[in-house]
């Protein structure tokens, strides 16, 4: 009888330990999940900006950078998702070569656009993936808190809030097609595939610690059950002795 309560127990516990575990796994998508690398740059004056990178999962934060000497931050085990390393260091010297182009271009250009120091410019760019959809890239700039550029189809495009001076950014932007391609590849195809490799390794990470916590459960299942079992043992013999033959030595024989 106990021995069939065993299974049954440690089958509970250990089912009990999955279902809370279950919905930090995203499952098929049902909400659009995204991965998304942020920049702020705070110009203070002609030759001191500051500088804030960041890798976003969703709402989770993934990555920091280290702007000086440009190097990426990897905030989890599962943050270098399925990328060798050989790609992650790519991609890392790429963004730091297009973040001192960036801040040279600003910086070169900031009397004759009319950037009065102090300024903030901050720089969105990721992908999104909604159920059974193609992935979707996007690349915004934003010049003191509003939209200033946007990448779509190939091309920056100016928003209005913008004014003249995104139009003459959009136009300076527009005239390197060689830089477009590359943004053009790494949103629509290198990012969606980095999401899906780092869902999978975090993924993978979870359910390794889910497994450490079954051991842990399972431990003390079995010695939860052997008390029990010690217990009824222990009634068992006193019933039978003080029932049966008060005088045996061999009780339970
Ligand atoms: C820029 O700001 C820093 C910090 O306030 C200051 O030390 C530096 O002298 C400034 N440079 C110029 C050119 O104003
Ligand atoms: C992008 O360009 C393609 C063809 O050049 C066009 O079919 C599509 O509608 C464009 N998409 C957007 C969002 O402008
Ligand atoms: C990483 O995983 C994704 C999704 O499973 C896959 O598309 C991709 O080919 C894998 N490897 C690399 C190096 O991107």
């Amino acid at each position: 009888m106990l021995f069939l309560q065993l299974p049954l127990l440690l089958a509970l516990l250990v089912g009990g330990d999955n279902e809370q575990n279950k919905n930090s796994i995203p499952e098929g998508f049902q909400e659009p999940i995204s991965f998304e690398v942020i920049c702020v740059l705070s110009f203070h004056n002609s030759s001191w900006v500051q500088s804030l990178g960041s890798g976003w999962l969703g709402e989770l934060q993934t990555h920091g950078w280290k702007s000086n000497p440009g190097t990426i931050i990897y905030l989890w085990p599962w943050s270098k998702g399925n990328f060798s390393n050989e790609e992650l260091m790519e991609l890392q010297s790429f963004s730091h070569m297009s973040f001192i182009r960036f801040l040279q271009a600003f910086y070169s250009h900031a009397r004759k656009w009319q950037f009065e120091y102090p300024f903030e410019v901050q720089i969105a760019k990721g992908c999104e993936l909604h159920a059974g959809e193609v992935p979707v890239g996007f690349m915004r700039i934003a010049y003191q808190g509003s939209d200033f550029l946007s990448f779509q189809n190939k091309s920056w495009v100016s928003s209005p809030e913008g004014g003249k001076r995104a139009q003459v950014l959009r136009r300076l932007f527009n005239l390197f097609r060689g830089g477009q391609e590359i943004i053009h590849k790494l949103l629509s195809d290198t990012c969606p595939r980095f999401l899906l490799g780092l869902l999978d390794a975090r993924k993978a990470y979870l359910q390794r610690q889910d497994h450490h916590s079954s051991v842990g459960w399972i431990a003390l299942a079995v010695i939860v059950t052997l008390v029990l079992m010690a217990g009824l043992a222990f009634w068992l013999w006193k019933h039978w002795t003080h029932r049966e033959s008060p005088s045996s030595v061999l009780p339970l024989e």
